[in-house]
C-alpha cells in the first residue's frame, strides 16, 4: 500500500540517509522542505521531497495536507508509564509546604506507590497504562520507554514489566522496557546492601530468563542507592546483556556520572544538580545526557543545565520522566515548550533533542527520530502551517491534528 501526502507546508527533520547524534552546535541545524511530498509504502517512508519535483506517480492513496507541517513523532526515552495511582494527595502537601524528600520520609513518594501497586491486578494496571498510552500517541509520541520500579519485589517488578510486555505487543508504537528494582528501598528491607543483593540474584536472573527488559536502571541519589551499590547492579545488568540507563544527580551530585560513565551507561537521565567535573567527565564519554523539564517544573527544582551541556559541545535528549509523583504529564510538546521557555534551547534545539537524539537514547536511531527513507512511517501532522517556533511557543495548547505510526493515522487505528 503506497501513500502519498502532499502540499505539505513544511516538512521537518528530511534526512535521506539516518543522521548521526547531534551534538554541541549541530543541535541548531534541522533540515526542512517547504512545499514538500512525502511517499509512503506500508510502514515505512519510502522517499520526501519538494513539490517541484514531484512527478506523475500512481498510488494506492493520495492525502491533501493543505499546507500543514510535519515532522517526525516525539520519543520519549524516559517514563514510569505503569502505575496504579495518582499522587494528587501529596501533590496538595506539597503546596503547603512539604518538599519531596519529607514526604518520602513520611512514608509517602515511591514507597507509597509501591504498596498500591502490589495489591493491583496486572490487568488493572494494563488499562490504566494503556489509557496514558493512547493519550500520549495523539500528542505526538511514537517511541517510548517504560520502566519498572513500582512493584521493589520479585512477584510486583515481574508484574510491571508483564505489562510493559503486553503493551508492547498491543500498542502501535515501539516501546523499550527498563528494570528498576534499584527505584527505592522497600520496607521488608533494612538493609539497602541486602535488598541490592536480592535484586541481583533474586529478581535479574528471573527478569533476563523471561527476557523482560531491554534496559537497567538505579535511582543513583542521597537516601536512595549509593553509587557503589548502582555500580553492582550496573555490573550485574551488564553480564545479563542490559544497558543502563540512570537516575543520578536529580537532588545531588554524588559521582553517580561517574559510576554510570565506567559502565558504559547509553543515558544519564535527570542532571538537575551539575557541577563541572560532571561535565568534563561526559565530555570524555559516549554517555548521553537526558533532561527533564517537566520533572523541575512540577517540583520546582532547579532545571538541569541544558544549555551549558549543548555550548560544551555535549549531545542531548529531553524526555517526560512520566510518573505519578514528580511528573503527571507525558505531554513532549509541553517538554518542548519548557526546553525552549526555562532551558533557553531554540526550538530547533529542542526538537533534535526529542527526535533523532531521543531516539539515540532508546537504542532506536535506525527506525525513529527523522524522516529518512527506511524509517517507520510515524510522524506528527500539526494543525496549520505551523513552524517548530509556533509549536513551542503555543504552551499547553495542542497544534497536532493528526498522528501517524507505522503508515497508519491514529484515526484509524
Ligand atoms: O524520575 N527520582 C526518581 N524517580 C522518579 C520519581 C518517582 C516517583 O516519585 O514516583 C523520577 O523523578
Ligand atoms: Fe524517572
Amino acid at each position: 500500500m503506497t501513500t502519498l501526502l502532499y502540499n505539505i507546508g513544511i516538512l521537518y527533520q528530511t534526512f535521506k540517509k539516518a543522521p548521526a547524534l547531534r551534538r554541541g552546535n549541530q543541535l541548531s541545524e534541522l533540515p526542512m522542505i517547504e512545499n514538500a511530498y512525502l511517499l509512503i509504502k506500508d510502514h515505512t517512508i519510502e522517499d520526501f521531497g519538494p513539490m517541484t519535483d514531484l512527478g506523475d506517480m500512481t498510488v494506492d492513496r493520495r492525502i491533501d495536507l493543505s499546507h500543514k507541517s510535519v515532522l517526525p513523532t516525539w520519543c520519549d526515552s524516559h517514563t514510569h508509564l505503569v502505575y496504579a495511582k495518582d499522587r494528587s494527595d501529596e501533590f496538595v502537601d506539597r503546596i503547603q509546604g512539604l518538599s519531596y524528600q519529607e514526604i518520602a520520609a513520611k512514608g509517602g513518594g515511591i514507597l507509597n506507590s509501591a504498596k498500591v501497586l502490589r495489591e493491583t491486578s496486572e490487568d488493572d494496571l494494563f488499562d490504566s497504562a494503556k489509557k496514558r498510552l493512547t493519550e500520549l500517541i495523539s500528542l505526538g509520541t511514537g517511541a517510548i520507554e517504560i520502566k519498572s520500579g513500582y512493584g521493589l519485589d520479585l512477584d510486583a517488578e515481574l508484574k510491571m514489566l508483564r505489562v510493559i510486555q503486553r503493551l508492547k505487543e498491543d500498542s502501535p508504537v515501539t516501546i523499550k522496557a527498563t528494570f528498576l528494582g534499584a527505584h527505592a528501598i522497600p520496607n521488608e528491607f533494612s538493609d539497602t546492601d541486602a535488598y541490592v543483593a536480592h535484586i541481583i540474584d533474586g529478581i535479574l536472573p528471573i527478569v533476563k530468563e523471561e527476557n523482560l527488559a531491554d534496559y537497567i536502571d538505579v535511582f543513583c541519589e542521597k537516601g536512595y542507592f549509593s553509587v557503589p551499590q548502582m555500580e553492582q547492579i550496573l555490573e550485574a545488568g551488564f553480564k545479563y546483556g542490559l544497558k543502563a540507563k540512570v537516575h543520578v544527580n536529580q537532588f545531588n551530585s554524588i559521582g553517580g556520572i561517574q559510576g554510570a560513565i565506567k559502565h558504559q551507561a547509553l543515558t544519564v537521565d535527570h542532571l538537575e544538580v551539575l557541577m563541572e567535573k560532571d561535565l568534563a567527565d561526559l565530555k570524555k564519554s559516549d554517555t548521553l545526557p537526558v533532561a527533564l523539564p517537566s520533572c523541575s517544573f512540577f517540583l520546582e527544582i532547579p532545571y538541569a543545565p541544558a544549555r551549558r551541556i549543548i555550548d560544551n559541545g555535549l549531545p542531548l535528549a529531553l524526555a517526560s520522566d512520566y510518573n505519578p509523583g514528580s511528573s503527571p504529564s507525558g505531554n513532549l510538546n509541553l517538554v518542548l515548550s519548557l526546553a525552549c521557555i526555562k532551558m533557553k534551547l531554540t526550538p530547533e534545539e529542542a526538537v533534535n533533542a526529542l527526535t533523532i537524539n531521543a531516539a539515540f537514547a532508546l537504542g532506536l536511531e535506525d527506525t525513529h527520530g527523522s524522516i529518512t527513507p527506511g524509517k517507520h512511517a510515524s510522524f506528527i501532522i500539526t494543525d496549520a502551517r505551523c513552524t517548530l517556533a509556533d509549536m513551542a511557543y503555543h504552551f499547553g495548547s495542542n497544534r497536532i491534528s493528526e498522528v501517524f505510526i507505522n503508515g497508519q493515522s491514529t484515526q484509524e487505528l
